[in-house]
Protein backbone atom coordinates (compact mmCIF):
# COMPACT_ATOMS: atom_id res chain seq x y z
CA UNK A 1 0.00 0.00 0.00
CA UNK A 2 1.43 3.47 -0.90
CA UNK A 3 1.80 5.69 1.82
CA UNK A 4 0.57 9.41 1.93
CA UNK A 5 3.04 10.24 4.59
CA UNK A 6 5.84 8.81 5.89
CA UNK A 7 8.04 10.01 8.76
CA UNK A 8 11.60 8.57 9.07
CA UNK A 9 13.67 9.40 12.21
CA UNK A 10 12.66 13.06 12.74
CA UNK A 11 14.49 15.02 15.93
CA UNK A 12 14.35 18.51 16.29
CA UNK A 13 15.95 20.17 19.26
CA UNK A 14 14.93 23.62 20.22
CA UNK A 15 17.96 25.73 21.87
CA UNK A 16 17.18 28.59 23.99
CA UNK A 17 20.26 30.61 25.46
CA UNK A 18 22.23 27.76 27.01
CA UNK A 19 20.00 25.26 27.42
CA UNK A 20 18.56 22.31 24.89
CA UNK A 21 14.98 20.77 24.32
CA UNK A 22 14.97 17.64 22.64
CA UNK A 23 11.05 18.36 21.66
CA UNK A 24 10.84 15.54 19.07
CA UNK A 25 12.89 12.61 19.13
CA UNK A 26 13.74 9.67 15.89
CA UNK A 27 10.02 10.18 15.51
CA UNK A 28 8.67 7.28 12.78
CA UNK A 29 5.36 6.92 11.21
CA UNK A 30 3.02 6.89 8.27
CA UNK A 31 -0.30 6.78 7.49
CA UNK A 32 -2.29 5.25 4.12
CA UNK A 33 -4.63 7.48 2.24
CA UNK A 34 -8.32 7.74 3.32
CA UNK A 35 -7.05 7.10 6.97
CA UNK A 36 -7.56 9.35 10.20
CA UNK A 37 -4.53 8.94 12.69
CA UNK A 38 -4.35 10.57 16.09
CA UNK A 39 -0.93 11.52 17.94
CA UNK A 40 -1.36 11.63 21.74
CA UNK A 41 0.54 12.94 24.15
CA UNK A 42 0.75 14.93 27.66
CA UNK A 43 1.02 18.52 26.86
CA UNK A 44 5.23 19.51 26.58
CA UNK A 45 5.47 15.61 25.12
CA UNK A 46 6.20 17.59 21.59
CA UNK A 47 2.81 17.24 19.42
CA UNK A 48 2.68 20.66 17.88
CA UNK A 49 6.68 20.50 16.84
CA UNK A 50 5.67 17.06 15.22
CA UNK A 51 2.75 18.84 13.68
CA UNK A 52 4.63 21.64 12.41
CA UNK A 53 7.63 19.26 11.24
CA UNK A 54 4.96 17.62 9.13
CA UNK A 55 3.55 20.14 7.60
CA UNK A 56 6.56 21.81 6.77
CA UNK A 57 6.25 25.21 9.34
CA UNK A 58 9.43 24.12 10.46
CA UNK A 59 12.41 21.39 9.09
CA UNK A 60 13.92 18.93 11.56
CA UNK A 61 17.14 18.64 12.58
CA UNK A 62 17.91 15.34 11.27
CA UNK A 63 15.15 12.83 9.58
CA UNK A 64 12.99 12.71 6.32
CA UNK A 65 9.03 13.87 6.05
CA UNK A 66 7.72 12.21 2.91
CA UNK A 67 4.79 13.60 1.37
CA UNK A 68 2.82 11.53 -1.15
CA UNK A 69 6.23 10.32 -1.86
CA UNK A 70 8.09 13.97 -1.90
CA UNK A 71 11.00 15.04 1.08
CA UNK A 72 9.67 18.30 2.09
CA UNK A 73 12.59 18.65 4.37
CA UNK A 74 15.11 18.90 1.02
CA UNK A 75 12.48 21.47 -0.25
CA UNK A 76 13.68 25.21 -0.38
CA UNK A 77 11.34 26.81 2.08
CA UNK A 78 9.63 28.72 -1.26
CA UNK A 79 9.08 25.60 -2.62
CA UNK A 80 8.17 24.03 0.84
CA UNK A 81 5.34 26.41 1.35
CA UNK A 82 4.28 26.15 -2.00
CA UNK A 83 3.91 22.62 -1.40
CA UNK A 84 2.01 23.30 1.42
CA UNK A 85 -0.46 25.60 0.08
CA UNK A 86 -1.37 23.47 -2.65
CA UNK A 87 -1.56 19.90 -0.82
CA UNK A 88 -2.09 20.45 2.73
CA UNK A 89 -4.85 22.29 5.01
CA UNK A 90 -3.95 23.10 8.71
CA UNK A 91 -6.17 23.19 11.54
CA UNK A 92 -5.30 24.81 14.27
CA UNK A 93 -6.65 24.95 17.88
CA UNK A 94 -6.99 29.07 17.88
CA UNK A 95 -9.13 29.19 15.11
CA UNK A 96 -6.97 32.62 13.18
CA UNK A 97 -10.13 34.47 11.49
CA UNK A 98 -9.92 37.65 10.38
CA UNK A 99 -12.23 39.73 12.44
CA UNK A 100 -13.64 42.21 9.79
CA UNK A 101 -14.64 38.94 7.13
CA UNK A 102 -17.85 36.71 7.33
CA UNK A 103 -17.50 32.56 7.20
CA UNK A 104 -17.45 33.12 3.12
CA UNK A 105 -15.02 35.55 3.17
CA UNK A 106 -13.03 33.77 5.76
CA UNK A 107 -13.05 30.64 3.78
CA UNK A 108 -12.57 32.47 0.08
CA UNK A 109 -8.60 33.89 1.65
CA UNK A 110 -6.51 31.09 0.39
CA UNK A 111 -8.14 31.46 -2.95
CA UNK A 112 -7.66 35.27 -3.34
CA UNK A 113 -3.91 35.11 -1.82
CA UNK A 114 -3.44 32.53 -4.58
CA UNK A 115 -5.14 34.88 -7.59
CA UNK A 116 -8.28 32.41 -8.30
CA UNK A 117 -11.02 34.21 -10.54
CA UNK A 118 -13.90 35.61 -8.33
CA UNK A 119 -16.45 33.69 -10.30
CA UNK A 120 -14.60 29.88 -10.03
CA UNK A 121 -13.89 31.47 -6.28
CA UNK A 122 -18.01 31.88 -5.56
CA UNK A 123 -18.42 28.20 -6.08
CA UNK A 124 -15.59 26.39 -4.56
CA UNK A 125 -16.55 28.14 -1.06
CA UNK A 126 -20.52 27.39 -1.37
CA UNK A 127 -19.31 23.92 -1.94
CA UNK A 128 -17.34 24.24 1.31
CA UNK A 129 -19.43 26.03 3.59
CA UNK A 130 -22.07 23.14 2.52
CA UNK A 131 -19.52 20.51 3.50
CA UNK A 132 -19.13 21.83 6.81
CA UNK A 133 -22.75 22.60 7.33
CA UNK A 134 -22.73 26.14 7.73
CA UNK A 135 -25.04 27.80 5.21
CA UNK A 136 -27.01 29.63 7.20
CA UNK A 137 -23.87 31.42 8.75
CA UNK A 138 -22.12 32.77 5.44
CA UNK A 139 -22.57 36.04 6.29
CA UNK A 140 -21.96 36.52 9.74
CA UNK A 141 -18.73 37.75 11.13
CA UNK A 142 -16.56 35.63 13.76
CA UNK A 143 -17.94 37.30 16.88
CA UNK A 144 -21.58 36.42 15.98
CA UNK A 145 -20.69 33.09 15.90
CA UNK A 146 -19.96 30.17 18.45
CA UNK A 147 -16.78 28.57 18.70
CA UNK A 148 -17.95 25.63 16.96
CA UNK A 149 -19.05 27.60 13.99
CA UNK A 150 -15.69 29.56 13.85
CA UNK A 151 -13.51 25.76 13.71
CA UNK A 152 -16.00 24.78 10.87
CA UNK A 153 -14.87 28.07 8.93
CA UNK A 154 -11.32 27.56 9.37
CA UNK A 155 -11.85 23.65 8.62
CA UNK A 156 -13.81 24.66 5.29
CA UNK A 157 -10.90 27.37 4.94
CA UNK A 158 -8.39 24.65 5.24
CA UNK A 159 -10.06 21.94 3.00
CA UNK A 160 -10.44 25.00 0.12
CA UNK A 161 -7.15 23.47 -2.13
CA UNK A 162 -8.55 19.83 -2.03
CA UNK A 163 -5.65 18.75 0.44
CA UNK A 164 -3.97 15.40 0.02
CA UNK A 165 -3.05 15.61 3.96
CA UNK A 166 -5.02 17.57 7.06
CA UNK A 167 -3.24 18.18 9.95
CA UNK A 168 -4.85 19.70 12.99
CA UNK A 169 -3.32 20.71 16.43
CA UNK A 170 -5.79 19.88 18.98
CA UNK A 171 -9.10 21.51 16.96
CA UNK A 172 -11.22 21.48 19.54
CA UNK A 173 -9.29 22.55 22.96
CA UNK A 174 -11.00 25.84 23.05
CA UNK A 175 -14.40 24.39 22.53
CA UNK A 176 -17.33 22.56 24.60
CA UNK A 177 -17.51 19.36 24.54
CA UNK A 178 -20.81 19.46 21.93
CA UNK A 179 -18.93 21.21 19.61
CA UNK A 180 -15.95 19.25 20.06
CA UNK A 181 -18.12 16.31 19.32
CA UNK A 182 -19.06 17.46 16.17
CA UNK A 183 -15.27 18.74 15.04
CA UNK A 184 -13.81 15.28 15.68
CA UNK A 185 -17.26 13.57 13.66
CA UNK A 186 -16.15 16.29 10.65
CA UNK A 187 -12.71 15.48 10.37
CA UNK A 188 -13.85 11.32 10.44
CA UNK A 189 -15.74 11.88 7.94
CA UNK A 190 -13.02 13.94 5.38
CA UNK A 191 -11.69 10.42 5.96
CA UNK A 192 -14.25 8.11 5.65
CA UNK A 193 -16.34 9.83 3.02
CA UNK A 194 -14.30 11.90 1.34
CA UNK A 195 -10.94 9.81 1.49
CA UNK A 196 -8.79 12.81 2.89
CA UNK A 197 -5.59 11.30 4.83
CA UNK A 198 -6.05 13.01 8.38
CA UNK A 199 -3.71 13.55 11.24
CA UNK A 200 -4.57 15.38 14.58
CA UNK A 201 -2.69 15.65 17.85
CA UNK A 202 -4.57 16.10 20.72
CA UNK A 203 -4.24 15.17 24.68
CA UNK A 204 -8.17 14.03 24.72
CA UNK A 205 -9.03 10.38 24.40
CA UNK A 206 -12.36 10.95 23.07
CA UNK A 207 -10.52 12.57 20.40
CA UNK A 208 -8.08 10.22 19.60
CA UNK A 209 -11.05 7.52 19.92
CA UNK A 210 -12.39 8.33 16.67
CA UNK A 211 -8.60 7.91 14.77
CA UNK A 212 -8.32 4.30 12.90
CA UNK A 213 -4.58 4.11 14.84
CA UNK A 214 -2.97 6.38 17.66
CA UNK A 215 0.80 6.99 18.26
CA UNK A 216 1.41 7.89 21.76
CA UNK A 217 4.12 10.49 21.71
CA UNK A 218 5.89 11.13 25.35
CA UNK A 219 8.75 13.63 25.77
CA UNK A 220 9.43 13.25 21.87
CA UNK A 221 9.21 10.42 21.74
CA UNK A 222 6.70 7.40 20.37
CA UNK A 223 5.98 5.09 23.12
CA UNK A 224 3.70 2.97 21.70
CA UNK A 225 0.49 3.01 19.24
CA UNK A 226 -3.11 1.96 19.92
CA UNK A 227 -5.13 -0.10 17.42
CA UNK A 228 -8.46 -0.36 16.84
CA UNK A 229 -10.61 1.50 19.33
CA UNK A 230 -13.82 2.55 17.81
CA UNK A 231 -14.70 5.86 19.08
CA UNK A 232 -13.83 3.69 23.23
CA UNK A 233 -12.47 6.68 25.06
CA UNK A 234 -12.58 5.08 27.64
CA UNK A 235 -10.12 2.22 26.37
CA UNK A 236 -7.80 4.92 24.75
CA UNK A 237 -7.65 6.41 28.04
CA UNK A 238 -6.62 2.96 30.02
CA UNK A 239 -3.83 2.17 27.08
CA UNK A 240 -2.69 5.57 26.97
CA UNK A 241 -2.01 4.94 30.75
CA UNK A 242 -0.27 1.62 30.28
CA UNK A 243 1.95 3.24 27.53
CA UNK A 244 2.94 6.71 29.11
CA UNK A 245 1.04 7.49 32.33
N1 LIG B 1 10.11 27.63 19.78
C1 LIG B 1 10.51 26.93 20.86
N2 LIG B 1 11.65 27.25 21.52
C2 LIG B 1 12.06 26.54 22.59
N3 LIG B 1 11.42 25.48 23.09
C3 LIG B 1 10.27 25.10 22.47
C4 LIG B 1 9.75 25.81 21.33
N4 LIG B 1 8.60 25.21 20.96
C5 LIG B 1 8.41 24.18 21.80
N5 LIG B 1 9.40 24.11 22.72
C6 LIG B 1 9.54 23.09 23.77
O1 LIG B 1 9.51 21.80 23.17
C7 LIG B 1 8.75 20.89 23.94
C8 LIG B 1 7.59 20.36 23.11
O2 LIG B 1 6.68 21.43 22.87
P1 LIG B 1 5.37 21.27 21.96
O3 LIG B 1 5.75 20.61 20.69
O4 LIG B 1 4.72 22.58 21.89
O5 LIG B 1 4.51 20.24 22.85
P2 LIG B 1 2.92 19.99 22.89
O6 LIG B 1 2.32 20.53 21.65
O7 LIG B 1 2.80 18.50 23.02
O8 LIG B 1 2.41 20.66 24.13
C9 LIG B 1 8.31 21.64 25.20
O9 LIG B 1 9.25 21.36 26.21
C10 LIG B 1 8.37 23.09 24.76
O10 LIG B 1 8.62 23.93 25.85
MG1 LIG C 1 0.78 21.88 21.33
Amino acid sequence: MNTILQVNQVSKTYRSGGTRVRAVHEVSLSVEPGRMVAIMGASGSGKSTLLHLIGGLDVPDAGQVMVDGQDITRMSDRRRTLFRRRNMGIIFQTFNLLPTLTASENIAVPLLVDGMKSAAIGSRVEEMTRLVHLEQRANHRPQAMSGGEQQRVAIARALLNDPILVLADEPTGNLDSISASEIWGLLARLAREFGKTVLMVTHEPAAAARADRIYVLKDGSIVGTIDEVNGDAALVAARYTQLAG
